[in-house]
């Protein structure tokens, strides 16, 4: 997905050659999430515009990956040496939504072809482009790109010349609060300008952006307050409300009637000083910005952060970050953004000794599932305690139904931990993949507990799909990786599934721990039921046994990888048949199949068989059936029977020495410990992992960048 990196240096002497290689880095460790293009702008010499000296800018952007940027940088023979003691470069990775990957769609963008004035990256999409840009070209400006994102850059260009016709020279924020009132959609966006030389603004709604500060000096406070509008420029701001946006009046003059300029006490108005910035002196320090979609592309420099909530804007400038709000302070809200040390380490997100991200993350499966239950289970005592959930359990327990909401992987493993959610809370749940919820407004009330599951945090569907339940009052519950994410910092409450970062685009170790954290998520609500305490303490055991299980699953692969070589590779179409728990097994490994290794896969219910796929199986369809032992086996094990009694010839994934199974009607067995069955699925999910990640390596693919795949998916 797009990736946003800006760094700023104050008071820290930096070539423009180190200022690049640090953009140029930065958009290295935002690579994982998947991306077409790539660009960044840096400011280059001053030249003379007329009685003005400005400072020319550097934009350069390609398609293609950062490795053909940093190319273009050495054949366009950019000046490395020139020195900067303040200066503010933005830089992008993009996937291509409006417009196709090709160079003029590429991030940065610029308002005006002759000086590029205001340039600007922007991850998200603004849903009313067309007709801001149908507005623009009214006013004369050109546009160069098929792009949703050149109207803002555009957009700061119009209004920074309206304000100078009325006299005004607006702060870089307050032209930002103008800009931003015109845009719907989502947005996370930095924007610099030779206007205002060694700033940057940056601003989201709806997609993530931090800040990353770092000082030699310890600083004064760890918070930075929030600065919101004063009363005077409000009035103003609802009188250009009352006018409406640019886009609702008749624009037939050339001053355009829904503007009205920066109140000019508000002009450069840098009164306040961010207490955080001063040296004990009280003297502006040395000071290194890093703003970013990402933390991982920060943490090589600094664990201090700041997340950006909605419509905060960050300006920095001065050595000083302040952070503005576009309203005045309503009941309630917070007055700081506090200023936090990221646990994260930075070889957490490297590779290792792995030739893939995928593969890492597929053997970290023993640690991460250890660490999703890490604190959170007294194995002695049988007691599960979920810190994020303890407060609200009365309250879900009291709820009419649960609805899990998700998509992809996510939704897997709500599917694959229904059943034991629906027979320990004897709470009716249901299951929605994010989109056709939202698809059809399926009604929610406000006692309805809606359990949100994600990775990243940060997926669009879900989002939307969380929002329309906190809009109905329902109490929400995220299940995510990522601390600080959109979904993480807007559910009531929660648990952290602690798996580490997931670089892979294939999510593998956060289907593992998601599962395990949904297991806790029904073992914690029934944990003051004395009929269920038997079937508790089983679970328990069994998760205590998770971890090792799986190092044990593991040592298929030189098998798996054999199988995947000698037998698979050539095959165009696969099915995997599971039931009962292993029906979300089988969905997720077609899923993993199809999305890395671009083999057709279907995930089919075995008990389906009958009613259509049949008509499939002869003795080439490759079949993968899960027959672990549980309640259902017998039934599983007769539609195996109607599998080979078609000549087809299943690879099956049973319980270690299941001797039922291992005879000359199968093709071969893939042997996996046995454990109770609401568990099975955490073992059967690793060889189809597996399969999938060798039969991708065996066709050349690049299995941490799959083809039309993004790691979050922050576009509808
Ligand atoms: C927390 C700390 C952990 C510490 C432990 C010690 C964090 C992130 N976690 O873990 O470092 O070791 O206490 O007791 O500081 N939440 C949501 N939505 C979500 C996920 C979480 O609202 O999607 C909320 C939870 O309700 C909770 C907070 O975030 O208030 C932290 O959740 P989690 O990390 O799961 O809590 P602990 O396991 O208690
Ligand atoms: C599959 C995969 C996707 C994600 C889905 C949801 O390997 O990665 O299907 O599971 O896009 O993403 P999150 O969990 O981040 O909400």
């Amino acid at each position: 997905m797009c990736g946003i990196f800006g760094y700023v240096n104050f008071l820290v002497d930096k070539s423009r050659g180190e200022i690049i290689d640090n953009l140029i880095e930065g958009l290295q460790r935002l690579e994982y999430r998947g991306y077409d293009s790539a660009g960044l702008a840096v400011d280059g010499k001053l030249i003379k515009d007329g009685d003005e000296e400005i400072m020319n800018n550097i934009i350069i952007k390609t398609p293609g990956k950062v490795k053909v940027l940093k190319q273009k940088i050495i054949d366009d023979e950019i000046n490395r040496t020139d020195i900067f003691d303040n200066h503010a470069g933005i830089a992008h990775t993009r996937w291509a939504t409006h417009g196709q990957p090709k160079e003029e769609n590429c991030h940065p963008h610029r308002s005006d072809s002759t000086k590029g004035e205001f340039i600007v990256v922007h991850n998200g999409i603004i849903t009313n482009f067309a007709a801001l840009r149908k507005y623009l070209l009214t006013k004369g400006h050109i546009f160069e790109s098929e792009t949703d994102t050149e109207c803002i850059a555009k957009l700061f260009k119009h209004f920074y010349d309206l304000n100078l016709k009325a006299g005004v020279s607006p702060d870089l924020n307050e032209l930002t609060k103008q800009v931003l009132h015109e845009l719907e959609g989502s947005y996370g966006l930095l924007v610099k300008s030779y206007h205002y030389p060694g700033e940057v603004c940056g601003t989201r709604k709806g997609s993530p952006l931090l800040v990353g500060v770092k000082t030699d000096k310890k600083l004064k406070v760890d918070f930075v307050d929030v600065e919101f509008e004063t009363n005077a420029a409000q009035q103003q701001q609802q009188q250009a409300n009352g006018h409406s946006s640019l886009l609702q009046n008749n624009h037939s003059t050339s001053l355009d009637l829904g503007f009205i300029p920066v109140a000019p006490g508000e002009q450069n108005l840098r009164t306040s000083q961010s207490r955080a910035f001063l040296s004990e002196d009280d003297l502006p320090m040395p000071v290194e910005f890093f703003l970013s979609s990402d933390p991982a592309s920060v943490i090589q420099h600094t664990k201090k952060v700041l997340f950006l909530e909605d419509d905060d804007i960050a300006h920095i400038y001065d050595g000083e970050l302040h952070i503005h709000r576009a309203s005045t302070k309503s009941a309630g809200e917070s007055t700081v953004r506090p200023i936090q040390t990221l646990e994260m380490e930075l070889n957490e997100i490297m590779k290792g000794p792995y030739k893939h991200f995928m593969q890492k993350e597929i053997f970290e499966q023993p640690d991460s599932t250890f660490n999703t239950m890490r604190g959170r289970i007294d194995f002695e005592n049988c007691i599960v305690t979920l810190g994020g959930l303890k407060a609200f359990l009365p309250t879900i327990r009291r709820c009419r139904r649960i609805i899990m909401i998700a998509c992809g992987t996510s939704y897997h493993s709500c599917l694959a931990t229904r059943s034991i959610f629906e027979e320990l809370t004897e709470i009716p749940v249901s299951v929605e993949l994010a989109s056709d919820f939202l698809d059809r407004k399926s009604p929610v009330f406000r006692d309805d507990t809606c359990v949100f599951v994600s990775q990243s945090g940060e997926t669009a569907d879900s989002i939307l799909a969380l929002q329309y339940c906190l809009e109905r009052g329902a109490l929400t519950v995220g299940i995510v990786n990522s601390v600080g994410s959109s979904m993480s910092r807007q559910t009531h409450c929660g648990v952290h599934i602690n798996a580490g970062p997931e670089i892979g685009v294939a999510s593998t170790k956060a289907y593992t721990s998601q599962y395990i954290a949904l297991v806790m998520f029904a073992l914690s609500l029934s944990n003051d039921s004395i009929s269920k305490k038997k079937r508790h303490e089983e679970i328990i055991k069994g998760l205590q046994k998770i971890p090792e299980q799986i190092k044990k699953v593991l040592n298929l692969e030189t098998k798996i990888k054999k199988l995947c070589n000698d037998d698979l590779n050539d095959q165009k179409s696969l099915l995997l048949l599971g039931r009962g728990y292993q029906f979300a097994t089988a969905l997720e490994g077609a899923l993993k199949i199809k999305e890395i290794s671009y083999m057709h896969s279907e995930g089919v219910l075995a008990g389906e068989l009958k009613h259509g796929v049949l008509a499939l199986v002869d003795d080439k369809l490759p079949i993968i059936a899960f027959a672990t032992r549980d309640s259902l086996f017998p039934k599983t094990m007769s539609a195996i029977e109607q599998v080979t009694a078609r000549d087809g010839r299943p690879i099956v994934i049973c319980n270690e020495g299941d001797a039922i199974i291992s005879n000359d009607k199968v093709h071969t067995t893939l042997e996996v410990p046995q454990t109770v069955d609401c568990l099975q699925g955490l073992l059967n999910v690793i060889p189809v992992q597996l399969i999938s990640y060798w039969l991708a390596v065996n066709r050349g693919i690049d299995v941490d960048f799959p083809r039309n795949l993004a790691k979050s998916v922050t576009v509808e």
